[in-house]
Order: C-alpha cells, then sequence, then structure tokens
C-alpha cells in the first residue's frame, strides 16, 4: 500500500442529545440536503478510494439513506465518545496503513481544499496527528487548544466542560477534523480512559497520548472559522444552513444567474439554475429542481421537488410548483398551484389555477397542452387532460377523467364545450 494512500471516517454515530429530536443529528437537513451528505461529498473529493462511516445511534435511517453512496458503514454499539467512535471504524481498516481523514458528520461546511490543505501539511511535517484549528471569537462548546508555555508546541486539546476560566479564554479551538496515520492512532485508542465528565472515551486524549509517547503532533490552522462549525444544537443548525444558503446563492450569481435580493431567496443544494435567470424576492426554490435560462421566479415564488422548467418560464406570486415540467416559456404569473402536472410549451396559466393533483389516496395527472389557454380560476381535477391550443374559461371545473381536446373551449361547472350563440 502506498504511503499517500488515504482513507476518510466520518463519525456520525452521536446521539445529538442537543437537538432534542427523534431524527438523528447528520440526517437533519441543511439547504434540502441531510447534512451528512455534504461531509461526505469533501470526504469523497479527498480520499476517493474510501469512506468509511460509523453509525449507531439511528442506524438504520442513516445506512437507508447513504446506501447508493459509495461508502462503507462501521457499527458503533454504544456512543461512548469520539475516540471509541475511531475505534468502531477499525473493522473496517484493519489492515489499512495510509492516511486516515477523520471527520465529523455534523460539520457539514468544511471545504474540500481545506482538507486537501490539512493532508497535504499532516505529509509535509511528517506527523503522526494533524489536528486542524480554528480561531472563533465565540469559542463556546469547542474543544479548546493547549500549547506548550516554551515552545508554542501542540499539547492537548480540553473540552469546554472540562476546562477552567481560563481555558475557556483561549480562542484556538479543535474542528474535529484530523489527519492521522492509522496504525498510530488505532494503537492509542486501545488505551483511552473515560475519565471526564462525560463518562466518554474522547478521540482527543488520544491525540495528545500520541504527543506523549514521543509521536509528532502538528496542528493546521483552517481561515475561516465558518467552515469548521459544528452543529450541536437548532441554533447552530439555523446558522450552518445560512452560510450553506449564502453559498449557494453566490455560486449561482458567478454562474450569471441575477438573484434581487439573497437575503430572501431560499435555494437548495439541488437546484440547477441556467443563466439570465432572474429571481425576485421572498423566494423558495425547494428540492430537486432545475430552472432553464432566461425564467423570471418570484417575488414569493414556491417551486418545489421534482419541478422542471424550461426556457423563459415564468412564475410568479403566489404560485407553487412541484413535481412538474413546465415547457419553455409557459406563464403562471399569479396564485396558483401546479402539482404533478405535464405542461407544454407557450401556455398559460391564469391566476388562481388550481391543479386538485390529490383524491386523498393518491395523486394524480394533469395534462397540459402546448399553447394552452387556462382561464382565471380553473380547477382541474387530476386526472385530466387541457389540450394543446386548448381554452378554459374562467372559473371552470374541469372534472376527474375529462380531456379536452386540442383547440377547443370548455367553460363552466362542470366544464363543458362551449357553444356559440347562434346568430
Ligand atoms: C467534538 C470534539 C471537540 C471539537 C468539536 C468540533 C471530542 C471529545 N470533542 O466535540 O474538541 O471542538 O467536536 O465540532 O472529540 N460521535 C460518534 N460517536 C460517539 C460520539 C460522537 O460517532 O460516541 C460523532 C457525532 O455523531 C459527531 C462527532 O462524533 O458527528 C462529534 O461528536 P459531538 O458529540 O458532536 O462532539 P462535540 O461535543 O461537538
Ligand atoms: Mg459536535
Amino acid at each position: 500500500m502506498s504511503t499517500l494512500e488515504t482513507a476518510a471516517v466520518i463519525l456520525a454515530a452521536g446521539a445529538g442529545t442537543r437537538m432534542k429530536s427523534d431524527v438523528p443529528k447528520v440526517l437533519h437537513r441543511v439547504c434540502g440536503r441531510p447534512m451528512l451528505r455534504f461531509v461526505l461529498d469533501v470526504a469523497k473529493a479527498a480520499a476517493p478510494s474510501r469512506q468509511v462511516v460509523v453509525v449507531g445511534s439511528g442506524k438504520d435511517d442513516v445506512v437507508a439513506a447513504f446506501a447508493k453512496s459509495g461508502a462503507e458503514f462501521a457499527e458503533q454499539k454504544l456512543q461512548l465518545g469520539t475516540g471509541d467512535a475511531l475505534k468502531a471504524a477499525r473493522e473496517r481498516l484493519a489492515d489499512f496503513r495510509g492516511t486516515l481523514l477523520v471527520l465529523s458528520g455534523d460539520v457539514p461546511l468544511v471545504r474540500a481544499a481545506t482538507l486537501q490543505a490539512l493532508l497535504d501539511a499532516h505529509r509535509a511535517a511528517k506527523n503522526d496527528a494533524t489536528v486542524l484549528t480554528v480561531r472563533r471569537d465565540d469559542p463556546q462548546g469547542y474543544g479548546r487548544i493547549l500549547r506548550d508555555e516554551n515552545d508554542d508546541s501542540f499539547a492537548g486539546i480540553l473540552e469546554d466542560a472540562e476546562a477552567a476560566e481560563s481555558i475557556l479564554q483561549i480562542k484556538e479551538v479543535n474542528a474535529g477534523l484530523y489527519a492521522f496515520e492509522a496504525p498510530q492512532i488505532f494503537s492509542h485508542l486501545e488505551k483511552l480512559r473515560a475519565n471526564n465528565k462525560k463518562r466518554e472515551y474522547f478521540l482527543t486524549d488520544a491525540i495528545a497520548e500520541i504527543r506523549r509517547s514521543g509521536g509528532r503532533v502538528g496542528t493546521f490552522e483552517a481561515a475561516d472559522a465558518d467552515e469548521v462549525a459544528g452543529v450541536n444544537t437548532r441554533r447552530e443548525l439555523a446558522r450552518v444552513a445560512s452560510v450553506m444558503r449564502r453559498r449557494i446563492l453566490d455560486r449561482l450569481m458567478d454562474e450569471g444567474v441575477t438573484i434581487l435580493d439573497p437575503s430572501t431567496t431560499y435555494v437548495d443544494a439541488d437546484v440547477t439554475i441556467g443563466k439570465d435567470t432572474v429571481i425576485l424576492p421572498f423566494t423558495a426554490i425547494r428540492g430537486d429542481v432545475t430552472i432553464g435560462q432566461g425564467c423570471e421566479i418570484g417575488p414569493f415564488a414556491h417551486v418545489r421537488d421534482g419541478a422542471r422548467l424550461e426556457d423563459k418560464v415564468e412564475i410568479g406570486n403566489f404560485v407553487e410548483v412541484k413535481k412538474s415540467t413546465i415547457g419553455a416559456r409557459t406563464k403562471a404569473k399569479h396564485l396558483a398551484y401546479v402539482g404533478d402536472a405535464e405542461v407544454g410549451a407557450g401556455a398559460n396559466i391564469g391566476a388562481g389555477t388550481i391543479t386538485a393533483n390529490f383524491d386523498g389516496k393518491a395523486k394524480h395527472v394533469t395534462h397540459i397542452g402546448d399553447g394552452a389557454f387556462v382561464g382565471s380560476g380553473t380547477i382541474i381535477v387530476a386526472p385530466a387532460t387541457v389540450g394543446r391550443n386548448a381554452v378554459t374559461g374562467a372559473g371552470s371545473v374541469v372534472t376527474r377523467g375529462t380531456e379536452i381536446p386540442a383547440g377547443e373551449t370548455y367553460v363552466g361547472v362542470p366544464a363543458r364545450k362551449h357553444l356559440k350563440k347562434r346568430g
């Protein structure tokens, strides 16, 4: 095995007690994705050959959510602390002699470039252990980095709850992300004691032990404190989500999307938007969504999972689109719900249109053809079809199973073919 080989281990077994939740912490969502997914993505970039996720609390849910990710899973049966969690990873890595990149499932903002820099620093210094650190104005809740009085070298990590007042003043904290030479850290995990207030086996204590037994331990300071923010509470979840949200909006703007007011625009991580699309204020675009080029979305629009908008579509105020395809140049400008619909190109969805897609048991599909004109206040009870270039009158109720033929006009309740008056 080459010494440059790297395996990533993601600690994700913790109970997440401070979240006060029935959902495992790492499945809590940040911009539409379970937070573990962000960590797994950067782990793949830094250690493409192997990623081992340590699972425990809510293990079945976590494994189910990431079954197709390519990661391996190791089980930590009892949540006895971060040191014990890394020990659990050994069932997958018994023969591994390379570098371990250890990540936390609850630190989702970290970037691949930072992990690469950590690994580079670890190798350049020929360390046995390298701790990613960061300076925080508010270090509360993090382990503090202790340094040698004489040469300022790494001396240990003390958890917030264990630390005296003088140590709590230290602003340099442990990010919970590390590079280790696998044999060294694994051998020291064996000797850990749970002699702390939480009665847990702390990974951080094993690092101090490596140093005490003559190993090389170093630190690598990350420039951006946001990047290594951990999520232990709902407040921290909200803070991390707002940083992630801003990153997504910045990326979209870099790609040519106009966002009038980033402070009131919510776009999830799995959204793709084409250039020259304009997003107006108070808009939420959530889940797996694709929006084409030159569209206008909002203000006050809600575009949900499974929406596919082709080019030059206009979605206006108080319009919700869910799991629907909307063809090019189609407009739904005011007060509408379009769900489970296949809408063609150049159609007009009038104010107040509703696709009644749910009958209380199942969801049904609405088809609206190219160039159709759906009059204001139309309710289409799915499954139903408004044909190509067909028209519905204002206030029509297109009942279940109706198929309005191409080019025809239907009006009324229930909607019937419109017969022009004679004379
Ligand atoms: C940990 C560090 C702390 C650091 C902080 C950064 C220790 C002892 N402390 O504290 O120095 O500043 O992260 O965010 O390591 N986990 C398991 N099994 C367990 C316990 C935890 O898999 O038995 C996982 C959790 O799911 C989580 C990660 O390890 O993803 C960190 O655990 P957490 O309890 O959040 O540690 P912190 O208190 O944040
Ligand atoms: Mg944590």
